[in-house]
């Protein structure tokens, strides 16, 4: 395996990278800017001083655009924040691994309230993605299908420039933002995130083991 690419530090589930490196090899990357995501919960959760905000948990850091290969394929890290700091998607050839930004179509886009998440950056950073050729296909990493319709994980440029309920073309900046910040503001914070976070900032491996043998999560009681 030559990497695991993670598209930001996930706040609802675990991330399998550090288990992953450890059965099949490889490096896990993510964007340079998770080292702002490290600085905010290292702060907000109140982690060990060992623990660095300079993401060297982590084996590769992107730069925006930065361009790499995977066996024959050549790839780009697009820098895409808005749903965290840190949020990067990938083009491989004609195709792009959206990360949290566009969902499919009919569900739209991500959510903009966690610590540093932005709906204008985000907006702008969607808006980057719907910019490229039409026919570009953009696979989704999440889906929530709304009732009677399948799960689904493809989609297009067109077809979201043309459907997408959220930021379909004409929806301007100001008109995304006043929705997004009103639908975020009714949505409970993820149940996993205090252990999720802690976890995937340290590219998916636990805290260090503590004088008497455990490893321990912290779950501040009044800070989310
Ligand atoms: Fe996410």
């Amino acid at each position: 395996m030559q990497w695991i690419l993670e598209t930001h530090a996930h706040a609802d589930h675990l991330s399998a990278a550090h288990y992953l490196r450890s059965k099949l090899g490889g490096k896990i990357a993510i964007g340079e800017h998770i080292r702002t995501v490290q600085g905010v919960f290292r702060k907000l959760i109140k982690l060990e001083p060992g623990f660095h905000v300079d993401g060297s948990q982590f084996d590769h850091l992107f730069r925006e655009d930065e361009e790499f290969s995977i066996g024959a394929l050549t790839a780009k890290a697009l820098y895409v924040p808005g749903h965290t700091p840190a949020d990067t998607a990938y083009r491989i050839g004609d195709a792009v691994f959206v990360g949290d930004t566009l969902f499919m179509p009919d569900v739209g886009t991500a959510r903009c309230d966690f610590p540093g998440g932005d709906a204008h950056r985000l907006y702008g950073s969607i808006r980057k993605l719907l910019d490229l050729p039409g026919n570009t296909q953009l696979f989704m990493c999440h889906d929530y299908p709304p009732e009677g319709r399948k799960p689904e994980w493809e989609t297009t440029v067109l077809a979201q420039r043309a459907h997408n309920i959220h930021v379909h073309d004409g929806v301007t900046e100001e008109q995304f933002v006043s929705m997004r910040e009103a639908r975020d503001a009714t949505l409970a914070m993820p149940v996993l995130i205090l252990p999720s976070v802690q976890v995937n900032i340290r590219a998916g491996d636990f805290p260090p083991t503590e004088e008497n043998g455990t490893r321990y999560l912290k779950i501040p009681l009044n800070a989310l």
